[in-house]
C-alpha cells in the first residue's frame, strides 16, 4: 500500500504556504533577518509543537511565521514545498497564503505575493506542478481589515483564484464576512472557507448559506447533523479533510476514530490534504498513509480521493480531464 500511495499521483487542495515552513529554513530565516524566536534549538521548537486544539497551534504558527521577511524568503518557502510535492507525486495544489499574518508586521503584500507568483511559476516550468492560489482573510480580526486586504488583493487578480477563511473558527462566525465575500465575489473570485474544524454544522451552514463557497476546509463536524450529511453528498459539495491536522489538533482522539472513510462511502466529495505539514507531522503521502494504516481501506477508494479533488479543483473541464486520465493511466499500468 505505501508504494500504492507513494507513486498515485495526488491533488493537494488545502494547504497552508506558512504551514510548510520547516524548523531548519524558521531559524536560518530568523538568523539571517535578525528576527528573535523563543527557542535555542530544533529539538526545543519540535518540543513546543504539542497542540491541544486549534488555537494553541495557531498561536506558535503566527509566531514562526516573523522570520519570513524578504521577498526571496517567500520564494524559498515556496520552493520547498514544491520540492515536497515532487517527491510525493503531488501533480496539481491549491495554496492558501494568510497576507494579513506579514501586512500587520509590515511586509507589504507585493513583497509575499510576488515572492510566492515566482517559485509557482518555476514550479510548473520545472517540476511540472500547476497550482492555484487562494487568498485566506483571518478571521480573528475584523471585517475592515479584510475589505482593506482585499482591495490590496485586486491588482494581483490575475494571481489569486479564490479567497478563503482561516484562523479562529470558534467565536468568528462566517457572518461576520459575508459583505466581503459578496465584494470577492462582485470583483470575480471564488470562494471558500474553513469551517467544521472544531465549530459544530451550523458552522458548515453558515459557510455555505453566506459566503457562497464552491468547497468546505475541513467540514469533517458534519457527521453530527444527518440532513446536512445528506445534502453536502447530494450536492457533493466538496470537503478538504486533512487528517493529521485534525489529529493533532485534537479534533479527532485517534486515526482510527476519524470519519473521512465513513464520508467517503457515504457518498461525500471528500479529499485528503496536509494543511500545515511542517508542525502536523507530514506532506500528502504521510496523510494518505495515516489513513490507510488505521481504516480498512482498498486502493480504489484511495484513488477515489484523488478523483474527488480533482472534481473538486479550480481548474478547468479539459485540466480535470487531463488529470483525470493521468489516474486512470497509473491504476492500469
Ligand atoms: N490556519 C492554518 N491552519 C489552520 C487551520 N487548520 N485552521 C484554521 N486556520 C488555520
Ligand atoms: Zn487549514
Amino acid at each position: 500500500m505505501k508504494k500504492f500511495i507513494h507513486a498515485l499521483p495526488k491533488v493537494e487542495l488545502h494547504i497552508h504556504i506558512e504551514g510548510t515552513l520547516e524548523p531548519e529554513l524558521m531559524f536560518e530565516l530568523a538568523k539571517s533577518n535578525n528576527i528573535e524566536i523563543p527557542f535555542n534549538t530544533i529539538a526545543e521548537l519540535k518540543d513546543a509543537y504539542d497542540f491541544h486544539n486549534l488555537q494553541s497551534f495557531l498561536d506558535i504558527y503566527y509566531q514562526g511565521a516573523n522570520v519570513l521577511v524578504k521577498e526571496q524568503d517567500f520564494f524559498d518557502l515556496t520552493w520547498a514545498y514544491l520540492l515536497r510535492c515532487k517527491a510525493d507525486n503531488v501533480i496539481h495544489t491549491e495554496i492558501f497564503f494568510d497576507p494579513q499574518t506579514h501586512t500587520n508586521r509590515g511586509i507589504s503584500f507585493d513583497t509575499v505575493i510576488n515572492g510566492i507568483h515566482k517559485a509557482l511559476l518555476k514550479g510548473k516550468e520545472e517540476l511540472g506542478i500547476s497550482n492555484k492560489l487562494i487568498m485566506c482573510f483571518l478571521r480573528h480580526l475584523d471585517e475592515d481589515a479584510a475589505f482593506h486586504t482585499l482591495a490590496l488583493a485586486i491588482p494581483h487578480k490575475d494571481k489569486i483564484i479564490a479567497v478563503g477563511l482561516d484562523s479562529s473558527e470558534l467565536g468568528n462566525p462566517a457572518g461576520k464576512f459575508e459583505r466581503v465575500f459578496k465584494e470577492a465575489i462582485n470583483n470575480g473570485f471564488l470562494t471558500v472557507a474553513h469551517a467544521g474544524e472544531e465549530g459544530p454544522p451550523e458552522s458548515i451552514r453558515d459557510a455555505l448559506e453566506l459566503l457562497g463557497i464552491s468547497r468546505i476546509d475541513h467540514g469533517v463536524t458534519c457527521s453530527e447533523d444527518d440532513t446536512l450529511l445528506a445534502m453536502l453528498a447530494i450536492k457533493r459539495i466538496p470537503l478538504t479533510v486533512c487528517p493529521l491536522s485534525n489529529t493533532k489538533l485534537k479534533v479527532f482522539d485517534a486515526m482510527e476514530q476519524h470519519n473521512i472513510v465513513n464520508l467517503l462511502r457515504e457518498g461525500l466529495c471528500v479529499t485528503i490534504n496536509s494543511d500545515d505539514p511542517a508542525y502536523f507531522g507530514g506532506y500528502m503521502t504521510d496523510n494518505f498513509m495515516a489513513i490507510a494504516e488505521a481504516h480498512d481501506i482498498t486502493k480504489t477508494e484511495i484513488s477515489q480521493f484523488t478523483f474527488n479533488a480533482i472534481e473538486a479543483s479550480f481548474i478547468s473541464a479539459e485540466e480535470k480531464e487531463r488529470l483525470t486520465m493521468v489516474i486512470k493511466n497509473y491504476l492500469t499500468t
